[in-house]
Formats: structure tokens, C-alpha cells, sequence
């Protein structure tokens, strides 16, 4: 048997992002909810969210930021050998999610997966597209992770739809570190884990049901369990966190992501806090946010940025990684 040579690391050449048209703030919500903005602010840091329009779909807003990142890296859709779309609201179980808008943005015949880890699935996506490249089993990965949570919350529910948007966002990665001149390694290794005892926390109980959370259980799981997380990821990559120039974690709440970023211990590093003007967008919230950033320019080239996904499962997963 031959085994194919990888490569010794991988690392994201290119970010996009997506945001569908439609502003909604949380007066807005407040006209027909019993809620109000100055609630919404203080619990969960949220001022709008976008929401897709209703034939806009997962694939459609997947395509869109995929497109922008494809476009970002400079490669073209013949170089892409594998697209991993992390999503828990495709509108279809089968066909997966990813094999359409592989097949919408041109790329022929790549590997195409779906994957689920609700709001931690861009970082396992991007473990599981850093292992392919390093593997040998792709070399230009394409990943995605897109959302459209507003068909899946009950709109007269005021502690679920207030918190969840649409919107998606994407990295294309390839080989690194194993040639002059391509740098280091610039995808970490993942630290990540899962509580299944935990699933009733936050789940869809079935076909016919909307999306149901204790948000206090998870609140408290949050910004308890994963600090140690988050300065292992830094362990593992031999990065201190006082090197950090972002910290990105999953956009679910302000709160929690306050309290994260305070226990890392990284004063220096700027926080992404996206969710103030997108809403948790589930696995799209971290690329999305990310996108944004480079787009205006707050984030250089060579910068290390630690990211952590998390939510129903539970599960989570964090690593450090180099801005392109
Ligand atoms: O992305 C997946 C991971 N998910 C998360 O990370 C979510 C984590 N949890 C949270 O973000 C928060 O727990 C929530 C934002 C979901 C809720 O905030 P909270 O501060 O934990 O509020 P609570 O559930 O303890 O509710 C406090 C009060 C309740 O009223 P009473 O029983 O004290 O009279 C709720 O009925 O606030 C009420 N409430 C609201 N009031 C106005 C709940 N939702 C609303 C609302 N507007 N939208």
C-alpha cells in the first residue's frame, strides 16, 4: 500500500463573508414581542441582526461568502479538492448542503461534506480541513460555515429569536510550511471536546419543533468550563496568550464573550463583537466576524488570532491561527 505525503501544516489563504439584506433591530422585535432594546442590549449584547429572506437558503449565503473567500486566495474553483460545509440548518438532509454549492461555484468533483457540531462547527471544520492538507487527502479546502436559524425558532418565543440571525462565512486553507517561503504552520492544533450530558441544553426536540434553550444552564457552562480551553489551544500551538492579537470566539452573547476574553488573559488582544450588529449566527459567527474584520482592516496580515466554537451538543473547539 502507498500512502499519500502531505503536507507538514496548513493555513487559511483567504476569508469571505456573507450578511443577508434585512436589517432587523431590536425595536423592531419589540413591536410585536414583549421585549425591548434596552433588555436585549444588557442580556445579550445584540443591537440588529440580518435574516434571510424567505427563499433565501443556507446554499445561497454559503456561495456568497464562499465566493469571496474563493476570490480572496487568488486560487480558482479547479484548485479546491475538498468543501466542508459546517451547517445545523440546511434545508435538506439530503442532498448535503456542501455538494450544491460546490457545484453552484464551479468546483468539479471535490470531496463534499456536510458537518454538525451546531455553533462549533467552523472550528471543527477547519481541524477537519487542516488534517486533510496535512494528511494528503486534499490540498485547497474549502470551508463554510452558513446558517439560517430564522426558520428555525418560534417568533413568539422572546428568550430564543431574539438571540439567533443568518448569515455565513467561509476560509479556503491550503499547504503550509513545508516549502521556503511558505511560512509557518498557520493552523494550530484543535483543542475540542463534547458534553452529551448536556444535551437537552439547547436542542431542536424534533422535526416539528423550533429551537429550545436553557439559556441560564448554558450561560453558566459557557463561562465556566471554557477558559481551560481556550489558554490549551494557546498551550498547543506554543503561542502565549499575550501574543494574541484577536480573540474571536463564537458570537452567542456578549456577556459570555466578555467573561471569556477576561480569563484568557490576553489585555493586548482585540475581541471580535460582531454578534452587536449580527446576531449569533451559529457556525457562521466566527468566519463572518473574521471577514468583517480584515475587511475593515483591523486585523494584519501574520497576526495570531485564537478562535473558539461552541454550543449544542455540547461540544466546542478552539485553535490559534494565522491571519492571512
Ligand atoms: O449559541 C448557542 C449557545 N447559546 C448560548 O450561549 C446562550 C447562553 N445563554 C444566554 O445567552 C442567556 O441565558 C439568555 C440571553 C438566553 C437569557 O438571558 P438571561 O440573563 O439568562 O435571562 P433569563 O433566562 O434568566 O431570564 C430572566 C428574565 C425572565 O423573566 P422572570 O422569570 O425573571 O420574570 C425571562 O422571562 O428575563 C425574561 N426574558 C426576557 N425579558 C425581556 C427572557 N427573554 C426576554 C426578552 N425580553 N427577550
Amino acid at each position: 500500500m502507498r500512502l499519500h505525503q502531505g503536507s507538514a501544516g496548513a493555513r487559511v489563504l483567504a476569508f469571505g463573508g456573507y450578511q443577508p439584506a434585512r436589517i432587523v433591530t431590536n425595536d423592531d422585535l419589540a413591536a410585536t414581542l414583549d421585549t425591548s432594546d434596552e433588555w436585549i442590549r444588557s442580556r445579550v449584547g445584540i443591537a440588529s441582526r440580518r435574516l434571510a429572506a424567505p427563499d433565501e437558503t443556507v446554499a445561497d449565503m454559503a456561495v456568497a461568502a464562499a465566493g469571496k473567500a474563493l476570490a480572496g486566495s487568488g486560487l480558482s474553483p479547479a484548485d479546491i479538492d475538498l468543501v466542508i460545509v459546517a451547517t445545523c440548518t440546511a434545508e435538506t438532509t439530503i442532498p448535503n448542503t456542501s455538494a450544491v454549492v460546490a457545484r453552484r461555484l464551479g468546483i468539479c468533483a471535490p470531496g463534499a461534506y456536510d458537518l454538525n457540531a451546531a455553533c462549533a462547527g467552523f472550528c471543527y471544520a477547519l481541524a477537519a480541513g487542516s488534517d486533510a492538507v496535512r494528511a494528503g487527502s486534499a490540498r485547497h479546502v474549502l470551508i463554510i460555515g452558513a446558517e439560517k436559524l430564522s426558520q428555525w425558532v418560534d417568533w413568539t418565543d422572546r428568550s430564543t429569536c431574539i438571540i439567533f440571525a443568518d448569515g455565513a462565512g467561509a476560509a479556503v486553507i491550503g499547504p503550509a510550511g513545508d516549502q521556503p517561503g511558505q511560512g509557518e504552520p498557520g493552523i494550530g492544533p484543535v483543542v475540542w471536546g463534547s458534553d452529551g450530558d448536556m444535551a437537552d441544553k439547547i436542542c431542536v426536540p424534533d422535526r416539528r419543533s423550533f429551537i429550545f434553550q436553557e439559556g441560564q444552564a448554558v450561560f453558566r457552562w459557557a463561562t465556566t468550563a471554557l477558559h481551560p480551553v481556550v489558554r490549551k489551544a494557546c498551550e498547543e500551538a506554543d503561542v502565549d496568550p499575550t501574543e494574541l492579537a484577536v480573540f474571536v470566539p463564537h458570537q452567542a452573547n456578549l456577556r459570555i464573550i466578555e467573561a471569556l476574553a477576561r480569563k484568557l488573559g490576553a489585555p493586548q488582544a482585540k475581541v471580535a463583537s460582531d454578534i452587536v450588529s449580527a446576531g449569533n449566527t451559529s457556525s457562521a459567527s466566527i468566519p463572518l466576524a473574521l471577514s468583517r474584520m480584515v475587511e475593515r482592516g483591523e486585523l494584519a496580515s501574520g497576526d495570531k488570532a485564537l478562535l473558539i466554537g461552541f454550543g449544542a451538543g455540547v461540544c466546542y473547539a478552539a485553535q490559534v491561527i494565522t491571519i492571512p
